[in-house]
């Protein structure tokens, strides 16, 4: 069946027959939203709608819909080599081309790149190199992993093990064992500074309280994004990726940053960290390294984690693997993204923006159910409560979420609300127009939902 020859409702129902979605449940595929094109902040669908893709993609989309260089450079590298193995003792020429590219455009003490195919992947891979890094050192008690709640770190049974929202975990448990929890550094919600402590320091020291409580020399390394996405768009306050830094160094744990969000440009800087002058030890990414325009992630790793890959006998070596690693048409489209990203100042575009895009949320505490706005660069998120006085959620029965989100697809704005926080990353391209129409929309849509300012 042919797009063009198929209705709507015919591929509806082809839908519902065969195909299984991520989170799937039929209760969301009743109405699926069937996409056909998209062009820079616009997506249409199977019945010729037109919405603003307030997620670009799933936080990936930064460079916009429909570019036809990325189309190009695709079908150039695939007529010529679309897939090779890059196993050791093999290389392609946009696999080395990207991964010195990404060493001058990184952290600068990452200097070295591992490619997967996705975030999870990635996580994976630096959980994993991580473990390595400890039993090359001679600690090979150094396995366990602490993360953050609110953190979204993939689904894979390890990075879902690392996944700080418990929804994702009861139907697939026993979650492996290592992966330890502690809370996220969430200004609107968090609850155990000291009296005279910030926010900032009192979220750091819950790291280093569980490090000492796991010992650290059972401790391999602290996962944490920069700005946490799925979780709900979580700023944290500035004083606390410092702190985090210091204990992580002080205890020798790996300090992972998981940037699959927050890198290439998201925040308004090339990678998240630099906006506290912090470095990671390992650097996960993915999504906007090819602005989704073909599957491609990776870790970048310190020179030392690089240096003990380098001295390990051959029997010891790193033992890990993708078919997919370092394929030569996602690199491809990944170097050309860069380069769009760079010619077209999409960075400081993001930071500018993102500057407009906060500052029309937050003209919808005007609205009583609007409890937080919060965001950096173009991550923004607007929190909707019961009781703004105690913070209170809406009860899950009221579905509030779930009925703003079709408020404003009936307006035009795509986006996912997880569950009364709506999360908003739109293309990097998106126009001030376009951005304005987005805060428009939200503040119809909740005022719909929940009346009353
Ligand atoms: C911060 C972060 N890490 C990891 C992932 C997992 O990426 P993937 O879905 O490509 O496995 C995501 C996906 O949203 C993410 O936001």
């Amino acid at each position: 069946m042919t797009i063009a020859a198929a209705s709507a409702v015919d591929l509806t129902r082809e839908d519902q027959a065969h195909l299984i979605h991520p989170l799937h449940h039929p209760s969301d595929q009743a109405e699926p939203q069937i996409w056909v094109k998209g062009e820079g902040a616009v997506m249409t669908d199977a019945n010729g709608r037109e919405f603003i893709d307030g997620l670009g993609g799933l936080w990936n989309v930064s460079v916009g819909h429909g570019r036809k260089e990325l189309a190009r450079v695709a079908e150039e590298q695939m007529s010529t080599l679309a897939y090779c193995s890059s196993y050791a003792g093999s290389a392609n020429v946009p696999a080395i081309q990207l991964a010195q590219r990404l060493s001058q455009l990184a952290y600068p003490s990452l200097n070295t790149v591992y490619f997967t195919s996705g975030g999870a992947e990635s996580n994976e891979s630096a959980f994993k190199t991580a473990r390595f890094y400890w039993k090359a050192k001679g600690k090979p008690e150094k396995v366990k992993v602490i993360s953050r709640y609110y953190a979204y770190h993939g689904v894979t049974l390890a990075a879902m093990s690392a996944t700080g929202m418990p929804n994702y975990w009861p139907m697939f448990e026993p979650r492996v064992p290592g992966f330890v929890h502690i809370d996220s550094p969430y200004p609107y919600r968090f609850d155990k500074a000291a009296p005279g402590e910030t926010i900032g320091q009192a979220a750091a020291r819950l790291l280093e309280e569980a490090i000492q409580q796991e010992g650290p020399d059972t401790v391999a390394a602290f996962i944490a994004e920069p700005v946490q996405g799925a979780g709900g768009v979580i700023v944290p306050p500035d004083d606390y990726f410092p702190r985090v830094r210091e204990i992580c160094s002080k205890y020798e744990v790996l300090f992972i940053a998981d940037e699959v969000i927050t890198g290439f440009g998201r925040t308004g800087e090339w990678f998240g960290l630099s906006r506290w002058n912090v470095q990671p030890d390992i650097m996960s990414f993915a999504k906007g390294v090819t602005s989704g325009y073909l599957p491609l992630g990776g870790i970048m790793v310190s020179d030392e984690i690089h240096d003990a890959m380098q001295h390990v006998p051959p029997t010891r070596r790193w033992m890990h693997a993708y078919t997919y690693s370092g394929h030569p048409t996602c690199c491809a489209v990944a170097l050309k993204n860069l380069e769009i990203i760079e010619k077209e100042g999409l960075v400081a575009r993001a930071a500018e923006a993102g500057r407009r895009l906060l500052a029309g949320l937050k003209t919808l505490y005007a609205l009583k159910a609007v409890g937080d706005v919060r965001g950096l660069g173009m991550m923004a998120a607007v929190e909707v409560v019961a009781d703004r006085d105690t913070k209170r959620r809406f009860d899950a029965s009221e579905r509030v979420g779930g009925r703003v989100y079709k408020e404003m697809l009936k307006r035009g704005l795509f986006t996912r609300v997880l569950p009364d926080v709506i999360c908003l990353a739109p293309p990097l391209v998106a126009t001030d127009e376009q951005i304005d129409r987005i805060v428009q929309i939200v503040g119809e849509s909740i005022e719909a939902v929940v009346p009353g300012k």
